[in-house]
């Protein structure tokens, strides 16, 4: 579906816009580190998900846009006041998301995702599950996060099996790395929880080596008993899956924002 705020190919090139057009220091003061090539994914959708999408997108789902500078009114959006949220970016197919989210009825759960039929998956989960605390926002969870989520509104951020980008010469497009350990410490209120896992090795080394990186988040290493947010996946995720098919030992990290 092609709303208004779908991002149009740039002309004559048939090129999505990025997803991360601006480069700002969100307030931090520090210097924020671009990611790199990071951009819609195209798919295609079933003729069913096209349908399921025109109904029920416009209430359950938002795209970030270039000119996208309204902090979300997660009360408005959820129809609920005062509830915990969760932001949870690169929900790929939702397949964690969807059996995580009955168990966190009280929570508000935000899956952010660029790949579209990603998205349309777990939209279909929703509907037909009437899983009623789930909503999805299509863009760059890092500029998701800093645009449309405003300071200290979070209670948690979830990242599963983030892209691993193997080759050296694209490490600085992970997900983790310091400058997004800080966006998400400044999103995070007092208290707030960052889940990361993932499957492969050499990017868990990698996270290894920043757990102690960002002052606000305490690291509270694997598993942390009394953790305030559930930290169960219920399913194994698509890509938890392939990694464990593979033999790879699936890492978990945990920080609470002080
Ligand atoms: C390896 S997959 C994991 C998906 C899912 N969490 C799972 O475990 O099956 C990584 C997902 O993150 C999405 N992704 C990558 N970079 C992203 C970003 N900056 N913002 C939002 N999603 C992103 C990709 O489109 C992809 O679906």
């Amino acid at each position: 579906m092609n709303t208004p705020d779908t991002p149009q190919p740039r002309p004559g090139t048939g090129e999505l816009p990025a997803g991360r057009p601006l480069q700002t220091d969100f307030g931090t003061g520090l210097d924020y580190p671009r990611l790199g090539s990071v951009t819609f994914r195209r798919g295609t959708l079933t003729e069913n998900q096209e349908t399921l999408f025109d109904e029920h997108w416009p209430r359950l789902g938002k795209v970030l846009t270039q000119d996208t500078d309204d902090v979300i009114d997660i009360d408005a959006w959820f129809g609920r006041a005062g509830h915990p949220t969760i932001v949870e970016i690169g929900s790929g197919t939702g397949t964690s998301t969807a059996a995580m989210a009955p168990l966190e009825a009280d929570t508000n759960i935000v899956a952010v995702e660029l790949y579209k039929p990603g998205l349309a998956k777990l939209l279909g989960a929703v509907v037909r599950g009437g899983i009623d605390n789930v909503r999805m926002v299509r863009g760059d969870g890092v500029e998701v996060l800093a645009r449309m989520f405003a300071p200290e509104s979070l209670d948690g951020v979830r990242i599963f099996f983030p892209d691993p980008w193997p080759k050296a010469r694209h490490h600085k497009r992970r997900i983790v790395q310091s400058g997004t350990l800080n966006l998400i410490a400044t999103r995070l209120k007092p208290g707030g929880v960052l889940h990361v896992a993932t499957d492969h090795a050499d990017y868990a080394e990698w996270i290894d080596e920043l757990v102690h990186v960002e002052p606000q988040l305490e690291y509270k290493g694997w598993p942390w008993e009394d953790a305030p947010l559930l930290t169960d996946r219920q399913v194994i995720t698509k890509f938890e899956g392939k990694g464990l098919d593979k033999d790879h030992v699936i890492r978990e990290y945990l920080w609470e924002k002080k």
